[in-house]
């Protein structure tokens, strides 16, 4: 590996170009080379997202959303009234829909977003859809120190959809569950996990037919063009994605076709042929695995929800 240092830093446009940058350049320059999976989600690769929801292949988003309609009423009954429902990482508020179908008016339901523009536009359909219900959006990043609206009498409900939990490492959803209990401290959470499944199933919904995931993969690569100037070329990595059943994950890199130098921000990063950029790992659970994990974070686990092939699963936590 060598990186040569530049004469002239090249110039960053926003904070949030340079922290990718600044990441990219961590990942470039780290063994084994890795990125987090967040910068996947520009415009283009959040496009590519919704694709691979549509997959036939990949059925966690179908499944949960499945059990979210089958079991909405009952789930809605686990949260009550009087409530602050908090959604960490709300993105469209598409999910919460099958909750609030079945919530009465005295609900404050607070989307947590890391993306202003695009909780503006959410919850604006949102509060057509659903007139009698107080709308607090909140434009943060969740996983940090945050500011939510008094509560007051209220309980606090949290609602973690989509197996996001499944992106952290085992020590970072821990970290993100203590976090979570002390901000839902007298509540509790409703949380979609992954479940462990047979690998060839497993490895079919992280390598479609039709390739979007593939070009989901690369198009981090794209981004780094676009937004850093670096000069990948994408059609010369290969999307490799396989479970890691001692880890429970499934991982995705990118992998070099050959040889090649790459030049980011006037640095120059080689890959032998077969070297990889780590892009992501997803993390599958047992419904007792994820459970323990709570348990470990001081939430007293109650209701499970799933489908009946047992892919996906919700489960309703009490927090200390
Ligand atoms: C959004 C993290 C749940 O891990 O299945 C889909 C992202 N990556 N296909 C997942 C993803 C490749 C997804 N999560």
């Amino acid at each position: 590996m060598r990186a040569l240092t530049p004469a002239v830093p090249a110039p960053v446009p926003s904070s949030e170009a340079a922290a990718f940058a600044a990441d990219l350049h961590a990942a470039l320059q780290g063994t084994p080379r890795q990125i987090s999976p967040k910068y996947f989600y520009d415009a283009a690769g959040s496009a590519l997202f919704d694709a691979i929801c549509e997959l036939p292949e990949y059925y966690p988003t179908r499944t949960e959303h499945q059990i979210l309609q089958a079991c909405g009423r009952a789930m809605a009954a686990h949260i009550g009234t009087s409530v602050e429902l908090i959604e960490f990482g709300a993105g469209s508020c598409v999910k919460v829909q099958a909750l609030l179908d079945h919530l009465g008016p005295d609900l404050r339901y607070c989307p947590i977003d890391i993306s202003g523009e695009h909780l503006a536009v959410s919850t604006a359909r949102l509060a057509r859809r659903y007139p009698g219900i107080e709308i607090c959006p909140v434009v943060a990043d969740y996983t940090a120190a945050l500011s939510l609206p008094d509560a007051g009498s209220r309980r606090r409900v949290g609602f973690f959809p989509g197996s996001t939990l499944g992106n952290f490492t085992p020590d970072e959803a821990l970290q993100f569950l203590r976090h979570a209990a002390r901000l839902l401290r007298g509540g509790a959470l409703l949380i979609g996990v992954d479940l462990i499944k047979h690998p060839d199933r497993l490895h079919a919904a992280y390598n479609d037919r039709q390739g979007i995931t593939a070009a989901f993969n690369k198009n981090l690569l794209q981004r780094a063009n676009q937004e850093l100037g670096s000069n990948f070329e994408p059609d010369q990595f290969d999307h490799s994605a396989f479970y890691n059943a001692p880890l429970q994950r499934i991982e995705m890199h990118l992998v070099s076709r050959r040889p090649q130098t790459i030049e980011l921000q006037q640095q120059r990063y080689t890959f032998e042929q077969g070297q990889t950029l780590h892009t992501e790992n997803s993390y599958k659970f047992t419904i007792d695995g994820l459970r323990h994990l709570a348990a470990q974070a001081g939430w007293q686990a109650g209701t499970v929800w799933t489908d009946p092939e047992e892919l996906f699963s919700l489960h309703w936590l009490i927090a200390p």
